[in-house]
């Protein structure tokens, strides 16, 4: 593991050059209000950008999605995956694409780490489709599962080269989590940085405080929060996409969180052939 140094207090500002906040993606997010978005704009703004077209494609064509019919077009995608979630997609892709530019020798650890983020963006819109029945809810809830991990992508960003290793070193049931390394050696984890970016960009309140609380124990009465710890927990043991360790010490508390959110036994081992089926 990393030589732990002084342990210092981060300082978005100081530590981390921010990028400042694509127009893009502002543009996109006031489209997440639906009353002044629409399909059409949301289409126009994306189409500005080829990167973000392809990715949005290639994704809504990927294993995550299984439509019969190949997605050709933005348009097409926007029909079949629906406004919010490809509102949720673009964000993520964009935040994801900003920070990765110039992380040389680490862009695979990245990638690993988009894999995990939009897993438990699935997952946990699957929990809370199941529970609430609300479709503009469930949208929300992919975009809490696409961001929770926020604050890896700003170490990535703002440690190269010293952060990858923290994240990629295998850690078994006697070493701490990956939070555990991040407040030995930068003061605090990356939920807290995330949150931070979060709101320098003015996020939702309940997003920003949602990347905040998504490993705090003593926040599972927040229903969302519980939901994504439990997609969190079930993308680690799945091995889907890696996100810095694989979850050994949280494993405890799943009956809890089950509890919790009302899952019976059954509707978990649903959750586990859908989550293998994805
Ligand atoms: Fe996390
Ligand atoms: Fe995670």
């Amino acid at each position: 593991m990393c030589a732990s140094s002084q342990p210092v207090s981060f300082q978005i500002d100081k530590e981390l050059e921010i990028p400042s906040i694509p127009l893009v993606l502002i543009k996109i997010i006031q489209t997440l209000d639906a009353d002044s978005g629409s399909a059409k704009q949301l289409e126009e703004l994306i189409l500005h950008d080829p990167a973000l077209s392809a990715r949005i494609l290639r994704l809504a064509n990927s294993a995550f999605y299984s439509f019969r019919a190949r997605v050709k077009t933005i348009s097409h995608a926007i029909t079949l995956l629906g406004m919010n979630l490809v509102t949720s997609l673009a964000i993520g892709i964009n935040i994801f694409d900003t920070f990765t530019k110039g992380a040389k020798g680490e862009a695979a650890l990245i990638n690993q780490l988009w894999t995990h983020s939009c897993g438990v963006g699935v997952l946990v819109r699957k929990i809370w489709s199941q529970k609430s029945g609300v479709p503009k809810e469930a949208e929300f809830a992919f975009l809490c599962g696409l961001l929770h991990d926020l604050g890896k992508v700003v170490l990535f960003k703002t440690y190269p080269g010293k952060y990858g290793p923290i994240f990629a070193a295998e850690k078994t049931e006697t070493d701490m989590a990956i939070s555990g390394y991040e407040e030995e050696n930068y003061g605090v984890d990356h939920a807290v940085i995330g949150e931070m970016l979060a709101k320098q960009w003015g996020f939702p309140k309940e997003l920003a405080g949602l990347i905040r609380k998504h490993h705090d124990l003593s926040e599972t009465d927040t229903p969302m929060v519980a939901a994504v710890m439990l997609a969190d927990q079930l993308a680690k043991e799945l091995k889907i996409g890696y996100d810095g360790d694989h979850g050994l010490h949280s494993q405890a508390y799943l009956p809890e969180i089950l509890s919790k959110l009302s899952i019976s036994e059954g509707e978990w081992d649903r959750l586990k052939e859908f989550a293998s089926q994805e």
